[in-house]
């Protein structure tokens, strides 16, 4: 079976490296918040041409302890997408502040600006795009909607490290750009972690207090936080893989470039916008016969997921929220069509053109 990811494979080709990071912070005992955690946030911060950078313990609490610091919560709209990983949501919902659902752009599936403008009301408070499968939203049209408005922008970047949107990295367009190092991320650790770029250094410190319950240290506390930690050992790893990051989206996108020249037009392909680049977390395909087709592939060896099959606003945990199917068709449909194909660094050239050809004479 070709495996929608490889992540074995990837650690056996960066196994000494690996062991060694390990091992130096074994060595040192210094497990939470150490040296490596704080090299990571300076060299992810100035990767992405940020003041700074922070460590937490997932790419769900990065989106949660962001939208809690910008000073949003009970009474606050925060306008999204309804077609993401339901964390996008649920991070705003744990601040009691509301997600306000806009529906998606046809063609890249993000979130549109033309939507967004329609739900700004007195209660808006920020906007929460997802740069969805690795493809930048359109934050250009984002940020002036922001700005006309007053608004804050929390860009959630779980699939998109690296991804560029007129030559400037998804994660320093708005007030906090939000990662996730969840294992097949892009960026991958081999456990869960999270990181925050911020501009605004009094917002800095407030994360800084809020993933460290409240406190910066000695056992002063100065608000209520939580415990949100990047771990150390994680932190190791991600500073070896973070060497090779911009070579594995390279890969990514050769691989992408392959499905695309090999797949005739029978399935939807995905789009790369103008300015943009695409990093390709999922490589995904739209299909009228979306359940033939995974069948057909499955039988024939291929794995293939759905990402995602119902959007957000019509899950049964926010049904409080009394989005009915109808309201936001674009996602909708796009929750109907979409089937995410292997794609990572280490796929052979050989499965791709395999996958192609079963999808051709499907
Ligand atoms: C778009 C999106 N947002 C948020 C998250 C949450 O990240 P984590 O699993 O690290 O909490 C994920 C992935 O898991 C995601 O894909």
């Amino acid at each position: 079976m070709i495996p929608m990811v490889d992540l074995k494979q990837q650690f056996h080709d960066i196994k000494d490296e690996i062991c060694a990071a390990i091992t130096e912070v074994l060595e040192s005992s210094q497990y939470i918040l150490g040296p490596k955690v704080m090299e990571l946030e300076r060299q992810i911060a100035a990767y992405h041409g940020m003041p700074a950078a922070l460590g937490v313990a997932s790419g769900t609490d990065a989106l949660h302890l962001a939208v809690e610091a910008l000073g949003i919560g009970e009474g606050d709209e925060v306008i999204t997408t309804p077609f993401t990983f339901f964390a996008t949501a649920e991070a705003i919902m744990y601040t009691g502040a509301t997600p306000v659902f806009v529906d998606i752009e046809p063609d890249t599936m993000n979130i549109d600006p033309v939507e967004i403008e329609k739900k700004i009301t007195e209660r808006t408070r920020a906007i929460l795009p997802v740069h969805i499968f690795g493809h930048p939203a359109d934050m250009d049209r984002i940020n002036a909607l922001a700005k006309k408005y007053a608004l804050k922008v929390i860009e959630d970047c779980a699939q998109s490290f690296g991804a560029e949107y007129n030559g400037r990295k998804t994660g320093s367009f708005g007030d906090a750009g939000c990662f996730s190092f969840y294992p097949s991320k892009n960026l991958g650790a081999y456990g869960d972690g999270g990181m925050i770029l911020l501009k605004d250094p009094a917002v800095t410190e407030d994360v800084r207090k809020l993933r460290n319950h409240g406190s910066k240290g000695m056992y002063r506390h100065e608000c209520v936080g939580f415990n949100s930690r990047l771990d150390e050992i994680q932190a190791a790893i991600l500073l070896v893989k973070f060497g090779r990051i911009d070579h594995y989206n390279e890969l990514r996108r050769q691989k992408a470039a392959l499905y695309n020249s090999l797949l005739s037009g029978k399935v939807e392909l995905p789009v790369e916008r103008a300015g943009c680049r695409h990093v390709y977390h999922q490589y995904t395909i739209r299909s009228n016969n979306r359940v033939g087709l995974q069948k057909i592939l499955h039988d024939k060896g291929a794995s293939s997921v759905v990402y995602y099959p119902v959007p957000v606003h019509l899950q049964e945990a926010v049904s409080v929220l009394g989005y009915k199917k109808g309201d936001l068709p674009v996602a909708e449909e796009a929750a109907e069509k979409v089937l995410s194909l292997p794609v990572y660094p280490e796929l052979e050239e050989s499965s791709i053109r395999e996958i192609a050809e079963i999808i051709n004479h499907a």
